[in-house]
């Protein structure tokens, strides 16, 4: 064989693949596979001398890239027929952050603008930390409320067992303790929580988040315009907040906080009927109040000199509540079906 045969062969080999019309996988093994045409035709070059042999091979490496190319178009249309290799690809399936930790985000951004840090405590915590430094002794009635997972451990001497925490508001004595006793306190804790309950309204597994400011002269109007804030920001601009009278160990006095319905505005009615909704224009969400003189005290703050307020609700109850949303049973949030997830 001479360069030149072989510089024809390659040739004739380059038109019988354009116009080959098999599929595109056999394609490419009749022409690039192992023992394919390709080979073939390489494989003479050893009767070729030295010198020849130089160029021959920069010819069929050339070719070989060549022919890559015809074979691909092949392959994209498998029939053969010209396909556009410049449309666009198939999008992937893009996933989102999970509905819980959006709203965390979004309750940490809008109290973050004024003036709260974000921080974050234990998750398994001491009896001190959880109940006691909370103006709630050993064996006080208060503690029923909170159906508590306790944990198999270590006891400590002052700080007493270990529980899994009821609720975020752990974290008032540990961040007053964090700032060495010292306001201001501007403090927004997201975490999760644990109690023995499973309904549609209860996953064992649930988030609060927990507001505490102290400071010298924090009264209920501070709490109050830090609920309507909270309130506009995260339901929408005419949504208003309540407070009742009611109990809590922690705080004196203490409320139960209602966000106006959006469906009736608080009106309770819809045209000439109730409001299916909510009870009477609102929705309960959380308690609040005035931080109880001993839970400063707990945590190193003189409270003839400081005052503060706290609130704590529940991030799935809270974010439930939305108007887009309708969200019947919230143990669906952790179901890890995508169907239902993908929607948020
Ligand atoms: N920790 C309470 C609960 O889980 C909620 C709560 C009520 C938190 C009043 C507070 C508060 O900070 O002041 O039921």
């Amino acid at each position: 064989m001479t360069i030149k045969q072989l510089q024809s062969a390659i040739q004739e080999l380059k038109q019988t693949a354009l116009s080959d019309a098999t599929p595109g996988a056999q394609k490419h093994q009749t022409y690039l596979g192992k023992k394919g045409k390709f080979n073939l035709l390489a494989k003479k070059i050893l009767d070729l001398s030295p010198v020849d042999r130089k160029k021959a091979g920069q010819l069929l490496n050339h070719f070989k890239s060549e022919l890559e190319t015809i074979l691909a178009h092949s392959d994209a249309g498998e029939s053969g027929e010209w396909v556009d290799l410049s449309i666009p690809g198939k999008k992937p399936d893009v996933g989102h952050l999970h509905p819980i930790s959006q709203a965390i985000a979004q309750i940490s951004r809008i109290f973050e603008r004024i003036g709260f840090t974000r921080v974050r405590y234990p998750e398994v915590d001491w009896d001190w930390y959880v109940f006691e430094s909370l103006n709630m002794p050993p064996d006080h009635p208060a503690r029923d409320e909170w159906e508590t997972f306790f944990v198999d451990g270590p006891t400590h001497p002052d700080l007493g067992k270990l529980v899994l925490t009821t609720h975020t508001s752990n974290g008032q004595v540990r961040e007053m303790e964090r700032l060495h006793g010292q306001p201001p306190i501007r403090m927004i804790n997201i975490a999760r929580c644990y109690r023995r309950q499973q309904d549609a309204t209860h996953t064992q597994m649930f988030h609060q988040f927990e507001g505490l400011v102290v400071d010298k002269g924090i009264n209920i109007q501070h709490l109050k315009g830090t609920l309507d804030h909270f309130a506009r920001e995260f339901y929408g601009p005419g949504t208003k907040s309540r407070i009742r009278p009611f109990h809590f160990q922690f705080t004196e006095p203490s409320f139960e906080v209602d966000f106006s319905c959006h469906i009736c505005q608080g009106t309770g009615r819809v045209g000439k009927n109730k409001c299916r909704f909510c009870k009477s224009g609102w929705h309960e969400v959380g308690g609040a109040g005035m931080v109880h003189p001993n839970v400063l005290k707990a945590g190193g703050i003189d409270p003839s000199q400081y005052t503060g307020f706290a609130f704590g609700w529940g991030v799935e109850r809270t974010y439930s509540l939305k108007d887009h949303l309708n969200i019947d049973d919230i143990r669906l949030i952790y179901s890890n079906q995508a169907s239902f997830l993908r929607q948020f």
